[in-house]
C-alpha cells in the first residue's frame, strides 16, 4: 500500500513526533469526555482502596488515543507499564513469563489483543480473574495442574476490532470504552496544543482548516500539522494561516473533508463499477487491489462517519452524500427505489 498522508495507522516517521506530543495526564487529554470522567473516577477509587485498577478494554479506529490512554492510566496510578501486543505473544510460556515479571498493580498493555492465539488467551482468563497462573506439568494421565499466584495487575487491552474478541475475554474486563472520532473543535484544540509544543506559529483559521481535514483523528492531525508547517516555512512566512493551510493540504491531495485519492477510488469503484452497490467486501477489495482488513479498519470507519458509505447485510453501498461529494449525479433509479421524489432535499 502506498504511504498515505492521511493514514490513521502509525508509520515509523511518526514515532518521534508522537512521543513528544503525547499527553501525559488526563487533563492534557483532549476530548472523549465521558471516557475521561469514568476513568478518573475508577482510578481515584482504586487508589483509595490501594488496589490495582480493574482491567480496561479500549477499542476504536487507529490513531484515536488508545496507547496514549494506557500510558496515562499507568502514570496516574504511579505504576510501571509493560507493553506488548497480540501477535508478539506467540506461546503461552511467553505470556506466563511476562505475567510473573509484573510488580503489584503494574499495567500490562496488550495492543491488538484480538490477535492473541487461543492457547495464549486461555492463560489470561485465570490471570485476569483470580490473578493466578495455571500450569500443567507432565503429559497424559499423570499430568498435574499447578496454580501459581500472580501479583494483582491491570490488563489494558486495545483493539480496532471489538467483534473479533471472544466473549470470555470481553467479560473479564471491568470497563470497556469505545473511542469515537473527535469533533473538529476537539481536533482544533489538539492542534493548538501540538503547535505550542512544537513552537509552530498558527492562527485560528489555519488550525481550523487543518482540523476539518484530519478525519477526526489526532494522529492524522499532528501529521498534517507537521507537513503544513514545512510548507509555511518554505513558501510562506513561517506562520500557518488559512491560505497556507489550504494550499499545502491541496498539494498533499487531501480534500476538504479529509479524503485522499484512495478514498475517492473506493467510492468511485462502488459507484461506477457496481452501480452504487451493494457490493460485497471481497469483490470491492479486489476491484481496488486492497485487502479486506485494510478496508474495514482504515477506510470504512471514516467514510461511514461522514455518511458516505453504508454497510448493509448485502454489501457496501455508496450514499447520496458520496455522489454529491464527488460531483456525480445520483441515479434516478435509486431515488425511485428509495421512494423519494428527485426534488427531495438532501437530509
Ligand atoms: N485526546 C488526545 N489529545 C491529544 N493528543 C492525542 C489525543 N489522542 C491521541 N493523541 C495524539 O495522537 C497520537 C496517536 O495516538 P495513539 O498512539 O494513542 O493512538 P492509538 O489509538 O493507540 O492508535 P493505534 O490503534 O494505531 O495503536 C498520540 O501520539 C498523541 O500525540
Ligand atoms: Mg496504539
Amino acid at each position: 500500500m502506498a504511504e498515505r498522508i492521511i493514514s490513521s495507522q502509525s508509520v515509523p516517521d511518526d514515532t518521534k513526533l508522537e512521543t513528544s506530543l503525547r499527553p501525559r495526564s488526563l487533563d492534557d487529554f483532549i476530548g472523549q469526555a465521558k471516557i475521561k470522567d469514568n476513568l478518573a473516577v475508577t482510578m481515584v477509587a482504586a487508589r483509595a482502596r490501594k488496589e490495582a485498577l480493574d482491567h480496561v478494554l479500549l477499542y476504536g479506529p487507529p490513531g484515536l488515543g488508545k496507547t496514549t490512554l494506557a500510558y496515562i492510566i499507568a502514570h496516574g496510578m504511579e505504576v510501571n507499564i509493560r507493553i506488548t501486543s497480540g501477535p508478539a505473544i506467540e506461546r503461552p510460556g511467553d505470556l506466563a513469563a511476562i505475567l510473573t515479571g509484573l510488580q503489584p498493580h503494574d499495567v500490562l498493555f496488550i495492543d491488538e489483543i484480538h490477535r492473541l492465539g487461543r492457547t495464549v488467551e486461555e492463560i489470561l482468563y485465570p490471570a485476569m480473574e483470580d490473578f493466578a497462573l495455571d500450569i500443567v506439568i507432565g503429559k497424559g494421565p499423570g499430568a498435574k495442574s499447578l496454580r501459581l499466584k500472580l501479583p494483582p495487575f491491570t490488563l489494558i487491552g486495545a483493539t480496532t476490532r471489538y467483534a473479533m474478541l471472544s466473549s470470555p475475554l470481553r467479560d473479564r474486563f471491568g470497563s470497556i470504552y469505545r473511542l469515537d472520532f473527535y469533533t473538529d473543535e476537539d481536533i482544533e484544540a489538539i492542534l493548538r496544543r501540538s503547535a505550542e509544543i512544537l513552537g509552530v506559529q498558527a492562527d485560528q483559521a489555519g488550525l481550523r482548516e487543518i482540523a476539518c481535514r484530519a478525519r477526526g483523528t489526532p494522529r492524522v492531525a499532528n501529521r498534517l500539522l507537521k507537513r503544513v508547517r514545512d510548507y509555511a516555512q518554505v513558501r510562506g512566512r513561517g506562520v500557518i494561516d488559512c491560505e497556507i493551510a489550504r494550499v499545502a493540504l491541496g498539494r498533499l491531495e487531501v480534500d476538504a473533508v479529509g479524503l485522499d485519492n484512495i478514498d475517492h477510488q473506493l467510492l468511485k469503484a462502488i459507484i461506477e463499477k457496481f452501480s452504487g452497490g451493494p457490493v460485497g467486501l471481497e469483490t470491492l477489495a479486489a476491484a481496488i487491489s486492497e485487502d479486506t482488513d485494510t478496508i474495514m479498519d482504515i477506510y470504512e470507519p471514516y467514510l461511514m462517519q461522514l455518511g458516505f458509505l453504508e454497510r448493509t447485510p448485502r454489501g457496501r453501498v455508496a450514499t447520496r452524500r458520496a455522489y454529491d461529494h464527488l460531483g456525480l449525479k445520483y441515479p434516478k433509479s435509486r431515488l425511485a427505489a428509495e421512494g423519494e421524489s428527485p426534488q427531495a432535499p438532501l437530509l
